[in-house]
């Protein structure tokens, strides 16, 4: 069977690269932006006719939600219409979304049967797409998942160790309910999805364990990092502040927990808590620091 993997050298990407080691009785394909752009659709048709590709792993997306408010056309490029050429190869799909498809007013975790209402243009355009999928290729497997790091590229966890090492406090929201995703463990379940018997087609929502603030989730980045490192090198001090007290370009969910009850169903597994896949991941970055 071969794999397309787009976005490779993204989050995602890069941690299903990682993992593929394990799954070494699959042909895999590996590209991203500097070798196919998926907003050129004759490229894209082009390759997975040409690969014979069997099954596409859609890592790819324009992340940034700042820069979307700012180039809309360019977020939609990426997160709807580069969507909508994968699915017109007619293969198998396995795409990522995002919890900012919903409002994030709710107070209750999301199904994956809630209705979606997306604030900003991030949320708007990845919704875009899943709605392409649906029409396009109805058995396409759309795993939602959010707040997600890696040791790699751009991401919270990498940005509070930064400021932790050269700041005195650190002043972060507390009234922002999330869980965070550990990239690794959001690639082992593409990979349970890869390598089910039958096809799994479907919406599901996927992060890890637990249930915290963006303020809690700093604490415990750097009383993990402290634990792991000289005491003294990640010495800021972590104060909660209100999201009105924090200038944001773009609004910011308040709530943003995902019920999983689906996909732990649906392949039958236990997801890492949260804190846990935190420290498999500092282990990690830090030790290559
Ligand atoms: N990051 C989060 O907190 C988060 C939360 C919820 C859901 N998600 C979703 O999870 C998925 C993976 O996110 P991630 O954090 O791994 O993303 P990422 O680190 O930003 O990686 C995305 C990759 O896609 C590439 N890309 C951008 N435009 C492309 C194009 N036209 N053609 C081909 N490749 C292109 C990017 O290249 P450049 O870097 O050169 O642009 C980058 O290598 C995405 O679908 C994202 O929407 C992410």
């Amino acid at each position: 069977m071969k794999i397309l993997i787009t976005g490779c050298n993204g989050q995602l990407g890069t941690a299903m690269r990682w993992l593929s080691a394990e799954h070494s009785g699959y042909e895999y394909i590996w590209t991203d932006i500097d070798n196919l752009d998926l907003t050129d659709r004759e490229a894209v048709k082009s390759l997975v006719e040409k690969e014979k590709v069997d099954i596409i792993v859609n890592c790819a997306a324009f992340t940034n939600v700042d820069g979307a408010e700012q180039n809309e056309t360019a977020a939609r490029m990426v997160n709807s219409t580069a969507v909508e050429n994968l699915a017109l190869t007619g293969r198998r799909i396995i795409h990522i979304s995002t919890d900012y498809v919903f409002s994030g007013e709710g107070f209750l975790p999301y199904k994956e049967s809630d209705t979606p209402q997306p604030r900003t243009v991030y949320g708007r355009t990845k919704l875009e797409g899943e709605e392409k999928l649906h029409q396009l290729c109805p058995d396409a497997i759309i795993i939602r998942t959010a707040w997600l790091y890696s040791p790699v590229g751009k991401n919270f966890v990498k940005t509070m160790l930064n400021a932790a090492e050269v700041r005195e406090e650190l002043k972060v929201v507390y009234d922002q309910i999330g869980t965070p995703t550990y990239a690794v463990d959001l690639a082992r379940v593409i990979y349970a999805f890869i390598g089910q018997a039958e096809w799994k087609s479907g919406i599901y929502h996927f992060t890890n364990e637990g249930v915290c603030s963006w303020y809690d989730f700093t604490v415990e980045i750097l009383r993990q990092a402290r634990l792991l490192t000289s005491a003294n090198r990640f010495k800021a001090k972590v104060l909660p502040i209100r999201s009105e007290e924090y200038q944001y370009a773009t609004p910011r969910p308040h709530y943003s927990v995902l019920d999983k009850k689906k996909i732990k169903q649906t392949l039958s597994i236990d997801i890492p808590y949260w804190t846990d896949s935190l420290n498999e991941c500092l282990v990690k970055l830090l030790n290559e620091r």
